[in-house]
C-alpha cells in the first residue's frame, strides 16, 4: 500500500461515525453492496475462522413485518400503545435493516466465547466502515427489543444471540454522536 492509499484507508477509519436512524433516506444498499459489506465483515479477525456471527437484511414488504414485530415487542415489554407506534415507526425509518446475530460455540475446545464475541464486534466495525466508505449512513442498534422472545424467534435459530440491528440508508445529515472519544494516550500504555 503506498502513502496516499494508507493515508485515506487511517483517514476513512478515523473518520468513522454512526449516523442515527431519523437521517437515514432511501436509497438503502443494494443487494450487491449488502454482500460487498458482507465481504467486508468477513475481514474480521476470526480464531479457527468460525464466523461466528450471520446477518439478515430486512428491506421492501419485509420491513412493514419487522415494524410490527417491534411494535408487539414494545407492548410486550409494557410500553403503552403511543410508545409502541413510535417503535414501529422507527422500524420503517431506514430504508434497510440488517439484523446481526451470533452463534457462539460455548464448547468449542480452542476458542472460548469471549474470542468470538470479539470476532462479532470486528465484523460490526467492519460492515459499519464499509457502508460508510461506499457513502452510507449507518447505526448499529440494540435496545430491550433484541432480547425479546418474540424478535429472537423471528430472527434466530436455536442457539443464536440477536445481537441487535445496523440501520443503513443515505444520509440527510451528517451528524455525529455528541459524546467525545478519549484521547488515545488515555486507552494505550506500555506495560513493563
Ligand atoms: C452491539 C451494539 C449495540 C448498540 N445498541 C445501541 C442502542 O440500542 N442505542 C444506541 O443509541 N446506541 C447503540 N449502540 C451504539 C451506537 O451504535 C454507536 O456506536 C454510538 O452511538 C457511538 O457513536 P459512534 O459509532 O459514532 O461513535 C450500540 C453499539 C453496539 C456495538
Amino acid at each position: 500500500m503506498n502513502a496516499t492509499d494508507a493515508n485515506l484507508v487511517l483517514q476513512a477509519l478515523m473518520g468513522r461515525h454512526s449516523i442515527g436512524q431519523r437521517y437515514l433516506d432511501d436509497p438503502g444498499p443494494s443487494d450487491d453492496e449488502l454482500l460487498t459489506l458482507t465481504e467486508a465483515a468477513l475481514r474480521a479477525p476470526d480464531h479457527a475462522a468460525l464466523v461466528p456471527f450471520r446477518f439478515r437484511a430486512v428491506r421492501g414488504a419485509a420491513r412493514a413485518r419487522m415494524a410490527s414485530l417491534f411494535e408487539q415487542a414494545a407492548l410486550a415489554a409494557g410500553k403503552d400503545a403511543e410508545g409502541a407506534v413510535l417503535d414501529r415507526e422507527r422500524a420503517l425509518k431506514a430504508p434497510v435493516t440488517v439484523a446481526v446475530i451470533a452463534r457462539i460455540d460455548l464448547g468449542h475446545p480452542q476458542v472460548p466465547a469471549h474470542e468470538q464475541w470479539a470476532c462479532v464486534g470486528g465484523a460490526i466495525a467492519h460492515f459499519l466502515l464499509a457502508a460508510q466508505a461506499l457513502g452510507y449512513g449507518a447505526k448499529m442498534l440494540s435496545g430491550a427489543k433484541a432480547r425479546s422472545a418474540l424478535l429472537t424467534s423471528a430472527f434466530c435459530g436455536p442457539g443464536e444471540t440477536l445481537v441487535g440491528w445496523i440501520a443503513l440508508g443515505t444520509p440527510s445529515l451528517d451528524r455525529r454522536a455528541k459524546h467525545l472519544k478519549p484521547a488515545a494516550g488515555e486507552v494505550i500504555d506500555f506495560w513493563s
